[in-house]
C-alpha cells in the first residue's frame, strides 16, 4: 500500500441541519460550521464531510437534490461555502461534500424535462419504462419502502425508476450524455477548491438489466433490492471512468460508501489505483440485520462487535486503507449500539472510542461523538421525522408486531437518533439554535453537552482529543497509522484487544468489554502504560487487572 497525505488525519463528519443555526430558522447552516472551524481544529479533525447542502426539497434531508450547482438559501450562499473553503484552508483543513449521483430529486430540472417529453434526450437520464397491463417492469422494494416504480407525473402509462424515495428518481449511467453531466459537475466543485467526497450510495449505479422480477421474500410480494445488486456486474467501468475522469487530475479524496463489494473486489475499491480512496466498514452497521425489517434484527453484542471489526481488518490487510466508524447520519449513536443496554457510562464510551479509534484505518467521528450524544427515546411515531423509520414502523405493524414494541425498534435504529442537534450547551434547544430546532433535541442535553465536556478534564471529549493527539503524537504516530494488526485473546469473551506493530514499537489496546472487574495476561516483557480510561493501570505479575469497561493502550 502506498502512503498517501490523509492516513495519519482525522475525519469529522457534519450533517449540517442539525450543527448550528445562526439565523434562528431552527436549521443549520454554513455559518454555523464556519464558526466552529476552530473548535474542530482544536479537536484535533483535519478533514470534515458535509452531509449534502445543495439546493433540494429535503424529501431524503438533502440526498435528494434539484441543482447541483448551488447551495440551499436554508444552509445560505455560495458566498458562505467559498468562504467556509477558504477559511478551512487557512488551518490546513480539508472539506469533503456529499456526491449524490445516483440519483437526483424529482425537482431537478432534467426531470422536469424527462417529464415533459419521456422520449427525449432527458427522458434518456433516467429510467423510465411503459407500465404494461398495469404492471410495472419488475417487483423490486425500494429502500425506503414499497415498489422501485411510481407512474411517471404526466404519463399514467409509465413509470420510473426510483430505488429510494420516489422524490428521488434514477439517474440512468447506462448513458454517455448522464455521465458526462456528472462528471462536469464533480470537476467544477474539485475546481472551486473542495478537496473531494464522500460517495453516496454508489453501488446502485449498476442495475442487473434487463430488469426483471426476483423471488418476493415479504407478503408484499416485492423483492429485496440486494439480489439484484450481485448479480449487477460491470459497476467497476462506471466507478473507473469516474476516478479518471474526475478524482485522478484533481488528486482528489475520496470515501466511498460501498456496501456488499465482493472481497475479491476490493483492490479495485481502494487498492492503489482503486475507485476510490477508502470506503467506510459497514460491517459492524449491517450485523444482525433482517431482510424483514428491524423488528427481525439481532442486534450487535461486544463480541459481535469486535468479530466484525477483526474481520474487516483480516479482509483489508495492506490491500488498502478502510474508514472506521461507530456511526453516522444513517446510524444509531454508536455509543447506544455497541455498548450494551443499561452501561453506557462515560468510562464505557472511552472504552468504545479507544477500540475503534487505533485500528488500522482512517478513523471517522460522527458529529456529537465526541460528547458521547445517545440515542433518543420516541413515544409516537408523530415525532419521528426519518423516512426509513417510518416505514420500518408500518412494516413491523403490518407484521403484526405491537405499537410499543415497534416504537422501539425505532429507538433502537432510527436515522433521528443521529440527526438530533448537537448539543453544545445545557441551555434552551442546547445552544443549538435560538427558533425552534427542525427536529426535537435530545432531553438528555443537561448531562451531554460541550461546555460542560470542555470544562472537565475527564471528561469523554477531552479523551477523545487525547486519542487523537496521540495518534498524531510522533512518538507513535508510525505504529497506530501504519502498525500491523493483530488480535489478542480473540476468542476470550468480552474481552476486545489487538496489538498495533510498527518498525520500532509495538502496542497493545486492550479492553475489558464488560461491567465485571478482571484480571487479562500479558505477554512476557517490559510494558508501559501510555493510555487509560482511568486513572490506575493495575499491574500484575502475569497480566493486568482491570475495572469494568478499562481500556488501555500499552507498550509492550
Ligand atoms: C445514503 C445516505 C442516506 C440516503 C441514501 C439515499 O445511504 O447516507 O442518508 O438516504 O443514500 O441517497
Amino acid at each position: 500500500m502506498q502512503k498517501k497525505w490523509w492516513h495519519g488525519k482525522t475525519a469529522y463528519q457534519i450533517y449540517p441541519k442539525s450543527f448550528l443555526d445562526t439565523n434562528g430558522d431552527g436549521i443549520g447552516d454554513l455559518r454555523g460550521i464556519i464558526s466552529k472551524l476552530d473548535y474542530l481544529k482544536d479537536l484535533g479533525v483535519d478533514i470534515v464531510w458535509l452531509s449534502p447542502i445543495y439546493v433540494s426539497p429535503l424529501a431524503d434531508q438533502g440526498y435528494d437534490i434539484a441543482d447541483y450547482y448551488n447551495i440551499d438559501p436554508r444552509f445560505g450562499t455560495m458566498e458562505d461555502m467559498d468562504e467556509l473553503l477558504s477559511e478551512a484552508k487557512k488551518r490546513d483543513m480539508y472539506i469533503l461534500m456529499d456526491l449524490v449521483v445516483n440519483h437526483c430529486s424529482d425537482e431537478h430540472e432534467w426531470f422536469k424535462k424527462a417529464c415533459e417529453d419521456p422520449d427525449g434526450p432527458y427522458g434518456k437520464f433516467f429510467y423510465i419504462k411503459d407500465i404494461v397491463d398495469g404492471k410495472y417492469p419488475c417487483n423490486w422494494r425500494s429502500y425506503f419502502g414499497g415498489p422501485v416504480w411510481e407512474p411517471l407525473p404526466g404519463h399514467p402509462d409509465k413509470c420510473y425508476l426510483h430505488v429510494f424515495h420516489k422524490k428521488q428518481p434514477d439517474l440512468n449511467w447506462e448513458n454517455p450524455a448522464l455521465r458526462e453531466e456528472v462528471y462536469k459537475m464533480i470537476n467544477w466543485w474539485l475546481d472551486k477548491g473542495l478537496a473531494g467526497f464522500r460517495i453516496d450510495a454508489i453501488i446502485n449505479i449498476k442495475k442487473a438489466l434487463p430488469f426483471r422480477d426476483y423471488p418476493a421474500d415479504r407478503d408484499d410480494g416485492l423483492s429485496d433490492i440486494g439480489k439484484m445488486l450481485h448479480e449487477a456486474k460491470g459497476v467497476g467501468e462506471f466507478l473507473g471512468e469516474m476516478r479518471d475522469r474526475c478524482f485522478k487530475p484533481h488528486d482528489a479524496f475520496t470515501v466511498g460508501e460501498v456496501f456488499n463489494e465482493k472481497a475479491e473486489e476490493l483492490p479495485d475499491f481502494i487498492g492503489d489505483n482503486g475507485y476510490f480512496s477508502t470506503m467506510f466498514d459497514f460491517a459492524e452497521t449491517v450485523f444482525g440485520g433482517s431482510q424483514a425489517g428491524w423488528h427481525e434484527a439481532s442486534g450487535c453484542s461486544p463480541d459481535d462487535y469486535r468479530n466484525c471489526v477483526f474481520g474487516t481488518q483480516k479482509k483489508i490487510g495492506d490491500i488498502g486503507y478502510i474508514s472506521n466508524i461507530i456511526e453516522n447520519h444513517d446510524e444509531p449513536r454508536g455509543v447506544s449500539r455497541y455498548i450494551p443496554e443499561g452501561e453506557a457510562t462515560v468510562t464505557a464510551k472511552k472504552l468504545l472510542a479507544t477500540v475503534y479509534f487505533n485500528v488500522k484505518g482512517l478513523p471517522w467521528i460522527y458529529q456529537g461523538q465526541e460528547i458521547g450524544m445517545e440515542n433518543i427515546p420516541v413515544s409516537s411515531i408523530d415525532e419521528v421525522d426519518d423516512i426509513s423509520s417510518i416505514d420500518n414502523y408500518k412494516v413491523a405493524l403490518e407484521a403484526g408486531v405491537a405499537p410499543e414494541t415497534a416504537l422501539h425498534f425505532v429507538e433502537m435504529y432510527g436515522r433521528d437518533n443521529a440527526r438530533t442537534p448537537f448539543q453544545w450547551t445545557s441551555g434552551e434547544n442546547a445552544g443549538f439554535t435560538t427558533g425552534t430546532p427542525w427536529l426535537r433535541v435530545n432531553p438528555n442535553k443537561s448531562e451531554i453537552n460541550l461546555a460542560d465536556e470542555q470544562a472537565d478534564p475527564d471528561s469523554l471529549f477531552n479523551y477523545y482529543k487525547k486519542l487523537i493527539a496521540l495518534r498524531k503524537s510522533p512518538e507513535y504516530a508510525e505504529t497506530l497509522v501504519y502498525g500491523g494488526f493483530e488480535p489478542y485473546l480473540a476468542d476470550v469473551p468480552r474481552v476486545m484487544a489487538y496489538f498495533r506493530e510498527g518498525a520500532d514499537k509495538r502496542l497493545l489496546i486492550l479492553a475489558n468489554y464488560q461491567k465485571e472487574a478482571r484480571e487479562l495476561p500479558l505477554p512476557e516483557g517490559e510494558r508501559k502504560a501510555v493510555l487509560s480510561n482511568l486513572p490506575e493501570v493495575g499491574f500484575t505479575e502475569s497480566g493486568v487487572f482491570l475495572e469494568g469497561y478499562q481500556a488501555v493502550i500499552l507498550e509492550i
